[in-house]
């Protein structure tokens, strides 16, 4: 059988230590990489006009800026933040009324300290999800502009679990739903242990972290749990299966109940698997359903928004051109080797993916 087939047919996502990913860093055996690549700007810049409906001051009282911290909050982009200041992938926010706009998402003033704190609890928690992948998943949780709960398919020992249930714990930004059958025929050694499971490790892990009361545990296939689905998503995780049908049927299911401004993110999808990257630029970013749109590391996100995703075509448009040049590479999920992995990772590098702070964030997601 080709790992193609398997990684289809299974149904899994990643690999420890094998090469099926072809992993950004070329290390496929560690879970807590350092090596990242080049800093490349996140999205493409594009001015856009000031909707008439959306004047600024109509922005201050409108719905993206309802959330209530327990601490005090400072807005994503004051005065000193703004003030023609190159950010870190080189977007600027020189503009008045861009300055004006990114007042819009609230950030918590001490959310530097607690992303440091999730941080350190999630790192010992065995996974694949680098550093800098949790702290945007962190960031996420204490950011999203919408209320609901956290759903995350695919949990395995709990890594990204434990970072958004820790932060999401710490703002009141509603429960994590961790669904996993916790029988990964991959990730887990069934020749040796037919019975193996990853969901005690699980269940310790969020105990450790003191976040089992933050967290409902569903051990099944996100499959069976979407059919009595009915709550409201403000970010919906995508981590389980990595086959196309597999990423596909997740965001077909789950997607109807992410709320507007809600927040859905791929893993691995700047990763060598079939699902997530495809399913991201064809009914993501080719999508009016969706707004602001980006990658960070191997995360792909992107925010619901009904009612205005279009002024956000071009530059997920734009994003889209890219990211697709990497779908003929992945789409049989076989390891990729020599020059035909050099010309993937040599488009991968074309697609902005670098990290991303909560302002810099919040200015894409304020922005029209
Ligand atoms: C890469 S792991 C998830 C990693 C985890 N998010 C972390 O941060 O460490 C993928 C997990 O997805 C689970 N999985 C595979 N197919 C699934 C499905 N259809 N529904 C839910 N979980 C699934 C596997 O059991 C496996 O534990």
């Amino acid at each position: 059988m080709s790992l193609g087939t398997l990684v289809r047919g299974l149904g899994v996502c990643q690999v420890f230590g094998d090469g099926i990913g072809n992993r950004e860093d070329g290390d496929q055996s560690r879970c807590d990489r350092s090596a990242l690549a080049p800093e490349v700007f996140h999205a493409i810049p594009k001015k856009a006009p000031l909707p008439v409906d959306q004047s600024v001051n109509a922005g201050r009282t409108a719905p993206v800026n309802f959330r209530c911290y327990p601490n005090p909050v400072e807005p994503a982009h004051g005065a000193d933040a703004s003030r023609g200041r190159k950010t870190q992938n080189g977007l600027g926010h020189r503009s008045p009324r861009r300055r004006l706009l990114a007042t819009l998402t609230n950030i918590p003033t001490d959310l530097e300290a607690v992303l440091n704190d999730a941080w350190e609890v999630t790192r010992k928690v065995p996974g694949h999800l680098t550093e800098k992948e949790a702290r945007f998943l962190g960031m996420l949780a204490a950011c999203v502009p919408a209320k609901g709960t956290i759903v995350e398919i695919g949990s395995f020992k709990g890594r990204s679990t434990v970072m958004l249930a820790k932060v999401a714990s710490r703002y009141g930004g509603g429960p994590v739903v961790a669904i996993d059958p916790h029988n990964s025929p991959i990730l887990l050694d069934h020749s040796a242990h037919p019975e193996a499971s990853s969901y005690e490790d699980f269940l310790e892990s969020i105990r450790a972290a003191g976040v089992s009361g933050h967290v409902e545990s569903r051990a099944a296939y996100s499959k069976e749990v979407s059919k009595s689905w009915n709550r409201p998503i403000r970010i919906l995780w995508i981590d389980g299966d990595h086959s196309y049908e597999g990423a596909k049927n997740d965001l077909d299911e789950f997607f109807p109940h992410l709320v507007p401004l809600g927040v859905v993110a791929f893993h691995d999808a700047l990763n060598v698997f079939p699902g997530p990257i495809r399913v991201f630029v064809e009914d993501v970013l080719q999508s009016d359903r969706f707004g602001p749109a980006g990658f960070v590391q191997s995360i792909a996100w992107a925010q619901s928004r009904p009612g205005d995703g279009e002024a956000f075509r071009e530059r997920r448009s734009s994003l889209a051109r890219r990211a697709s040049r990497l779908l003929p590479f992945v789409e049989s999920g076989r390891e990729l080797r020599g020059m035909t992995k050099r010309r993937y990772k040599l488009r991968r590098f074309l697609v902005p993916h670098s990290a991303i702070e909560a302002r810099e964030w919040a200015s894409l997601v304020d922005s029209k």
